[in-house]
């Protein structure tokens, strides 16, 4: 049995006390007990949020980090400081993070090295732009997002990875990938696991999908038989919204 995941990105939005009001509507929400839930903070409320999520259900991850450790790299984030502070998951390779700061599946696939030496759990997101889709490229991108990014791995190191497909086309826009396109692109993903590795692996793996999850769309999508769950971006800044893609299961 795959492990279902509601994942929020909060993205560049809400100031400390807004941080903290949110996770304490969270908190007062009854979640499902079987649905792994975690949100990634602005890295500034990173701290004061694990603080206040001890002993509730809730996760705490980082948006992003630097692939070094240490070293001269002004107003970087590494990952043994976020160990440090309590975190122990990180998104990696938002379409964003692509777009706006030229992260590229060969520099992902650093970053990725660099979280698993640190024991970081990665959700790992990736996805096709909407002219890939119209030129009919959609499973090609991802399949070699997938291999540049984390082919490199060992079967093993599998099991801190989180898949997130997004497709870019669908983030922010209002537009969603309908329920269908959703399954077809998340088979996809585990045919190219399959082969890559081995049927067991590609049927452990979550993968989410992201890109306008709502209350009103999250059940329809979650049904789907290859999709275990959400990365929400969005509709995670209302505890209600949120709460309820929870519980769309
Ligand atoms: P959205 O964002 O839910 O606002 O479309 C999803 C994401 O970027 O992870």
């Amino acid at each position: 049995m795959r492990k279902q995941i509601v994942s929020g990105n909060w993205k560049m939005n809400l100031d400390a006390s807004q941080s903290i009001e949110l996770i304490e509507a969270l908190k007062e929400k009854s979640l499902a007990a079987d649905v792994s839930v975690a949100i990634a903070t602005p890295a500034i409320h990173l701290e004061s949020a694990v603080k206040q999520t001890e002993n509730s259900a809730i996760s705490v991850a980082a948006q992003n980090m630097h692939q070094a450790t240490s070293g001269a790299f002004t107003g970087e984030i590494s990952a043994t400081m976020l160990k440090s502070i309590g975190v122990n998951t990180i998104l990696l390779g938002h379409s964003e993070r692509r777009a706006y700061f030229h992260e590229t599946d060969e520099l992902l696939a650093e970053k990725v090295n660099t979280a698993l030496e640190n024991e970081l759990e990665i959700i790992f997101c990736f996805g096709e732009e909407l002219d890939e889709r119209k030129k009919d490229r959609h499973f090609d991108v991802v399949s070699e997002q997938l291999r540049k990014a984390l082919f490199h791995l060992d079967a093993s190191q599998w099991k801190h990875i989180v898949l997130a497909y997004e497709p870019v086309w669908a983030i922010g826009t209002g537009e969603t990938a309908s329920p269908a396109q959703a399954q077809e692109m998340h088979a996809h993903i585990r045919s190219v696991l399959a082969a890559q590795y081995d049927h067991a692996l590609a049927q452990s793996v979550s993968v989410l999908y992201g890109g306008s999850v709502k209350p009103a769309n999250a059940q329809e999508i979650f049904a789907q038989p290859d999709v275990d769950g959400g990365l929400i971006g969005g509709a995670s800044l209302k505890a209600d919204d949120f709460a309820a893609i929870v519980n769309a299961f």
